[in-house]
């Protein structure tokens, strides 16, 4: 066969893609954990996977500089604390591919103000940060687009609050095809299907969102005694029956769904576990199973933070493989769009 027959069929045959990022902002929750991360891991043997820690998206508010470049080791730690392999995902930084930037803004001449308008993100976003309502935190959905479209990415594992942020990158990935011809590949969400979106134990109608006080998110780093004295402060409803029932009892559905997630018992095995045992008993089961699933995470956590050998050979070679990728699409892109090449 020859070099280019064998080179064609190798492309044929490669592996449906996945992209995914976390924002290195504050403490990463059980939200973040159970919406994406372990999905992370789950897809990694089938796919193959580019996992970034987007810190160009966190400068969107205001960071303490010292404090962003922590989170962001702590971050790539945590991509490799629930057992990410660097030899088969692409693990780095994403201001470390400046061709995210680039394609950012090139798709953002292809968005519309009214579809930026709409994103309710932004609203929120916006809302908390009164004072620094900025151009960045408004063309976020197209910077998030193009980290997504830059490697042909198939499948984005994601919880249900990016979901309109990818409906948004499918949008621009079709418009831009549809002007220059076939660029882009479509790309697909993964939702998991419990705990898509985990509530904030506080207050069970909101997303559970690192940004709010520590009471109403559990940490994924966070000890097992205040793992537990977080779920039992959790607000519930005063019916004590352990159904699920989002509407009428969200409290206890948020719980359920935790546990479902966690220990991958049905609703129905849970209710007939726990119902008629009072809240107090569910709750603890809810903290163990929990803990559980956290603490070895936790421990490789320690180890692996403190390398920083480790963590910049990790973050190197993941760039480095990267930016070979994203130079391909980026290629194509400047091409269709009319940009001059630069012959060097
Ligand atoms: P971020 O950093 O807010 O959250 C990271 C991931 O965690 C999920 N998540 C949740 N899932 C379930 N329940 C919750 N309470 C919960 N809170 C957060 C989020 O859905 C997300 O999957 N814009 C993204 C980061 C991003 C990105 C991307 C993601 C930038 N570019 C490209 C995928 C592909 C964000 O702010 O996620």
């Amino acid at each position: 066969m020859s070099e280019i027959k064998a080179a064609e069929n190798k492309l044929v045959e490669r592996r449906q893609r996945i992209f995914s990022g976390i924002q290195p902002t504050g403490t990463l929750t059980l939200g973040n954990y159970i919406g994406a991360l372990r999905n992370f891991k789950i897809l990694e043997s089938e796919y193959d996977c580019l996992y970034s820690i987007v810190d160009l998206h966190a400068i969107t508010v205001r960071q303490d500089a010292a404090e962003l470049r922590k989170n962001c080791l702590k971050v790539m730690s945590l991509y490799l604390a629930v057992g990410l392999d660097p030899e088969k995902s692409l693990i780095y930084f994403q201001s470390h591919v400046p061709a995210h930037a680039e394609l950012g803004w090139i798709l953002d001449c292809y968005t519309y103000m009214g579809e930026l308008n709409r994103m309710t993100q932004f609203k929120d976003k916006s809302a908390k940060h009164a004072d620094n309502i900025n151009a960045g935190l408004f063309t976020y959905p197209s910077l998030m687009a193009a980290d997504i479209l830059l490697y042909q990415t198939n499948l984005v594992p994601i919880g249900a609050d990016q979901k309109q942020h990818l409906e948004l990158a499918r949008n621009l990935a079709e418009r831009f095809n549809g002007v220059y011809g076939d660029t882009f590949i479509v790309p697909e969400g993964y939702f998991p299907k419990v705990g898509a979106r985990i509530m904030s134990l506080k207050e069970p109608t909101r997303k559970m969102s690192k940004s709010d006080a520590p009471d109403t998110y559990i940490g994924i780093l966070d000890e097992p005694n205040i793992i537990r004295k977080k779920f039992r402060s959790a607000v519930t409803d005063s019916d004590n029956s352990v159904v699920f029932d989002t509407e009428n009892k969200p409290g206890i559905a948020n719980l359920m769904s935790i546990l479902s997630a966690v220990t991958g018992k049905s609703m129905d095995q849970i209710t007939a576990e726990y119902d008629g045992r009072g809240y107090g008993v569910f709750k603890d089961a809810v903290a163990d199973a929990v803990i559980a699933e956290l603490e070895p995470i936790q421990a490789r956590f320690k180890e692996i933070n403190t390398d920083k050998a480790y963590l910049e050979e990790v973050m190197t070679k993941g760039a480095q493989r990267a930016a070979a990728l994203a130079s391909r699409t980026m290629l194509k892109v400047r091409r269709k769009v009319g940009l001059a090449a630069l012959k060097l």
